[in-house]
């Protein structure tokens, strides 16, 4: 097991925050657009429970990752053949990444706290949950789950076209050795 990265492939763990926040970023993007739509009150608030959870750990993930990265290890270099535009579009969707991925936590975190729903949600305090359109944050926090659903989709043509058209084993490099 090698836990940092080298010049041609990334460490242990590197590749195992990206693959943990990888899942965990789908579950929030299902769990969140299916709780946004629900009616059942009960149901809603059992599910957003969990969403709030995994979000924040997320969060927490993504603070680790951007702490070892600069910290700790560095990034092996570009796959061999990238054009230099290719390569800029990827380091553009990678910090878009932690742009968005920030900007959602911080936005979930504030239509809890601004509503009031977190102490429904976390302290037993009895009520109805609030309709979270009438706090400032719901908006970011649904414009920025497209733009999550958007980079994901380019991240992963990305990659499959490395893998399948370039065949140059791009997701070797982000196995879990
Ligand atoms: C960090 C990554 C996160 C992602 C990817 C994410 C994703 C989503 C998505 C896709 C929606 C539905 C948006 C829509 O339909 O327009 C949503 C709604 C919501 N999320 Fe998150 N979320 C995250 C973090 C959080 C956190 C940390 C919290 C709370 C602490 C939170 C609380 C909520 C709430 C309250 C809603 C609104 C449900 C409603 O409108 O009824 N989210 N989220």
């Amino acid at each position: 097991m090698r836990l940092k990265s080298t010049a041609d492939r990334y460490g242990t763990v590197a590749a195992a925050i990206h693959w943990l926040s990888a899942a965990l970023v789908l579950g929030l993007l299902v769990s969140g657009f299916r709780a946004a739509g629900m009616v059942d009150p009960t149901a809603k608030a059992g599910l957003l429970r969990i969403h709030a959870v995994v979000g924040g750990t997320v969060l927490v993930l993504t603070l680790a990752r951007m702490a070892w990265w600069l910290f700790a290890d560095h990034r092996p270099g570009d796959p061999a053949g990238m054009t230099r535009l290719q390569a800029r579009a990827a380091r553009a969707v990678h910090l878009l990444f932690y742009v968005v991925l920030i900007g959602m936590a911080a936005s979930g975190i504030g239509m809890l706290a601004l509503s009031g729903a977190a102490s429904i949600l976390f302290a037993g305090a009895t009520g109805t949950l609030p309709d979270f359109t009438a706090y400032l944050p719901r908006y970011p926090h649904g414009l920025g789950a497209f733009l999550l659903v958007a980079l994901v989709l380019a991240h992963v043509a990305a990659a499959l076209y490395h893998q399948f058209v370039m065949r140059d084993r791009l997701l070797a490099r982000m196995s879990i050795h």
